[in-house]
């Protein structure tokens, strides 16, 4: 069976996710959907605050319940938690829908990114090069096993990544 014509965006916090779907969106026209917004949205608390109140292992569920209601879309772009592709069901959830596309950048980069910020609960008390390095190398093996493309986006502009993004999309099938 052929995949289903949805992009889901994946990659550390800072990778730029939510900047690509927004392009993506606004000039190709696709559906865009941002999990932690609609996790926020049907939790009616901040992300910070379900961490706070219930824990990690909540949040990760709500992820996966997130995903799975997400299998009839089409032309949506799905800018994912960060987390999202530690766990297997999620990654298969992910290819049954669409084409995962790993968004990389340096631990510098990101922490230029997100330095300001204060709504990532793992990263608060650590921005730091050394600990994103750390978590990043942990995680990396699994972001590159959920990928179908990998995407650079070190001194780049949002432009330049997602039109790189679409073309994949538009190649991919
Ligand atoms: C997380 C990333 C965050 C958010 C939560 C946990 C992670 O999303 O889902 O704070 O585990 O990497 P962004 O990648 O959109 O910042």
């Amino acid at each position: 069976m052929s995949r289903k014509r949805n992009i889901f965006l994946i990659g550390f916090m800072g990778a730029g996710k939510s900047t690509v779907a927004r392009w993506l969106h606004r000039q190709h026209g696709m559906e865009w959907l941002e999990m932690d917004k609609e996790i926020e949205r049907r939790e009616g608390m901040a992300i910070s605050e379900i961490f706070r109140l219930h824990g990690e292992e909540y949040f990760r569920e709500l992820e996966t319940e997130l995903l799975l209601s997400l299998e009839n879309k089409e032309n949506t772009v799905v800018s994912c938690g960060g987390g999202v592709p530690l766990r297997v069901c999620n990654v298969e959830a992910m290819k049954r829908s669409g084409i995962i596309v790993f968004l990389t950048a340096r631990p510098e980069t990101i922490l230029e990114r997100v330095k300001d910020s204060h709504d990532r609960p793992l990263l608060e008390g650590h921005k730091n090069v050394e600990y994103i390095s750390e978590l990043l190398s942990e995680r990396r093996n699994k972001y590159e096993a959920a990928a179908d493309v990998l995407v650079a986006t070190d001194d780049r502009s949002a432009e330049e990544i997602a039109e790189e993004v679409a073309d994949h999309w538009a190649g991919f099938y």
